[in-house]
């Protein structure tokens, strides 16, 4: 068995991952999270400095604000890293592609196999379709901090052009829609785990590509594949499309 540890261990995410790393052959060797808990089946520590165990691989599902701390301890470590956080910041992209000159990084704002292909079909459908008006809708629970999701902004990266004008909400919007506008929209309420719908716009007729998350385990399950598939891979920041494509 592979050894982890789960920075987020406490979340929703977190306890997803330590529920089904046995099956991905990993035995969770402890965690990081704001509330400690030392008598569980792995010690729960609220920083990197207090971690004792070693480990193989790292996965992390927290908040951007961990980013610092986890990345210091990774290097100094040597520690492959699975990122599943979303929100974070341009200058924090940045610290992340420095870290990965130094280890091995896998960084998905989702995890999940359905959307790594609804991004490769959204991408084509916007090319087939010229002139057709593209708005992105998603959705997800009541208690998701950031907006619109990181798999929002990935699918508007996957089908914008270089002259398409994304649009967040249309709030105070008085003019009509321009030709190279790319809405995108985020719905917040209840238990949704993430639903994305790629709408295409066209005269007398409507293409919708969509994808929905019925449970967050789909989310656990790619991390915990990526981290099995990043043990034995050189620096690098690494993606789904990387894993995908074996590269
Ligand atoms: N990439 C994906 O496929 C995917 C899927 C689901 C969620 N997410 C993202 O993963 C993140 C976590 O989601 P979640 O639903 O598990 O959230 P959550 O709020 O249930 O869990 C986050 C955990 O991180 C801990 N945490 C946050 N900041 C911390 C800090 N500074 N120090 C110590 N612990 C800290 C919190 O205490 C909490 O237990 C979010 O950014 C979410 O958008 C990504």
């Amino acid at each position: 068995m592979k050894k982890l540890l789960i920075s987020g261990a406490k979340g929703r995410m977190g306890q997803m991952i330590a529920s089904q790393a046995a099956g991905h052959g990993f035995t969770v060797v402890g965690g990081i999270d704001r509330a400690e808990r030392l008598d569980g089946d792995f010690p729960i520590v609220r920083d990197f400095s207090r971690v004792e165990a070693d480990a193989d691989a790292l996965i992390d599902f927290s908040a951007p604000m961990m980013l610092g701390s986890l990345l210091a301890y990774a290097i100094g470590h040597n520690l492959p890293c699975v990122l599943g956080t979303t929100g974070y910041t341009e200058a924090e992209m940045e610290a992340l592609s420095a870290a990965a000159r130094r280890i091995p990084l896998f960084y998905s704002p989702n995890m999940s196999l359905g959307i790594y292909v609804l991004k490769q079909l959204a991408k084509q459908a916007a090319q087939m379709l010229p002139g057709f008006d593209i708005e992105i809708v998603e959705k997800h629970h009541n208690q998701k901090a950031d907006s619109p999701s990181g798999t929002a902004l990935a699918l508007l990266d996957a089908v914008k052009k270089a002259d398409s004008l994304p649009v967040f909400g249309r709030e105070g919007k008085t003019a009509k829609r321009a030709p190279g506008e790319i809405g995108v929209h985020a719905v917040r309420g209840g238990t949704v785990a993430g639903d994305h719908e790629v709408g295409y716009y066209g005269d007398h007729e409507v293409i919708t590509l969509s994808h929905h998350a019925q449970d967050r385990g789909v989310f656990a399950a790619g991390a915990l594949r990526a981290a099995t598939w990043l043990l034995d891979k050189p620096a690098g920041l690494y993606s789904m499309q990387d894993m995908m494509e074996n590269k």
